[in-house]
């Protein structure tokens, strides 16, 4: 095995920038060029392709989606912790919850919660805690969480649930030990979700793009933060009507707190930075 990084030339980007845009919307600007290079080296490398043109042909010849789906694994930014963006989750469960449990009590249906660019499941996962203590106070509260990604790799961490116990940070300690195991021996400095829990996340691949989304209309909160950011406007636009669509009156969607939805048509109600309502 040698370190070697074949040469990316202008027109091999362009074509590996087109196949990402053309299957997720994520825009890979002409600055990304050195970082897409250092992303699949490894990856021709393992398929003992000696050129991007060589990969590229593969690419085109075999028409592979399993291919792609790797170019878009490879060149996508999955960095994500639990509990990002505390404010959220505290408005989530002091908020949002209890209108939404009661409004989903009386319809007599669950409280329905989509994390949609949930990456390795830390995001997903921190919902599911407060969606677990807003149940323990609440008494005949149901409610489902569907978590979805466009990376097949990112979805296989999300449903082992298991974390490096450095990064598993709660605002609330007792939760540790409520929710999580410990690792032994070759999982020692590592904890994960308790399988009660892992269990109630329903962890499906969705391209946010894809014609339809297979998770059930009324949702009550939908996470999709720290993604449109890669998306280009039209894309953003489109993107937001779609999950305007999906949710239920009064239902909320969160986006991260540098992604307003300043400068896109919308239906929404703000009710607090990032935070979006669908109004009755
Ligand atoms: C930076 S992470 C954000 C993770 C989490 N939402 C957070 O805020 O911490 C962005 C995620 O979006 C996913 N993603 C990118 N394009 C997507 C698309 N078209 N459909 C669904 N997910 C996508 C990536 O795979 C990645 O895991």
């Amino acid at each position: 095995m040698t370190d070697f990084e074949p040469p990316l030339s202008q027109r091999a980007y362009a074509f590996l920038a087109e196949l990402v845009y053309n299957r997720s919307r994520i825009r890979l600007g002409p600055d990304r060029q050195a970082f897409v290079a250092g992303r699949l080296a490894g990856r021709l490398r393992e398929l003992g392709c000696r050129s991007f043109e060589e990969y590229c042909g593969r690419l085109t010849s075999t028409a592979s989606d399993e291919e792609a789906e790797q170019v878009i694994d490879l060149v996508s930014t999955n960095h994500t912790h639990f509990f990002r963006e505390p404010d959220h989750f505290d408005h989530l469960s002091q908020a949002l919850l209890p209108v939404a449990a009661h409004r989903a009590g009386v319809a007599g249906r669950p409280v329905r919660v989509w994390c949609a660019a949930a990456a390795s499941g830390e995001e997903a996962y921190s919902l599911a805690l407060v969606l677990a203590e807003f149940e323990r106070r609440t008494a005949g509260m149901r409610w489902t969480l569907a978590a979805s990604d466009i990376s097949r790799r990112m979805l296989d961490r999300c449903r082992s649930g298991i974390y490096d116990a450095e990064r598993v940070q709660l605002p609330d300690q007792a939760w540790l030990a409520r929710y999580f195991r410990r690792g032994f021996g070759v999982r020692e400095g590592q904890y994960r979700v308790k399988p009660e829990l892992r269990s109630r996340l329903a962890v499906s691949a969705i391209n946010l793009f894809q014609e339809s989304y297979p998770v059930p209309a009324e949702q009550d909160a939908i996470f999709c933060r720290n993604v449109m950011i890669y998306f280009d406007e039209p894309s953003r636009q489109a993107l937001v009507e779609r999950l305007y669509d999906h949710l239920a009156v009064g239902g909320q969607l969160f986006v991260g707190h540098a992604e307003s939805l300043l400068g896109l048509r919308h239906r929404f109600r703000q009710v607090r930075p990032a935070v979006y309502e669908r109004p009755a």
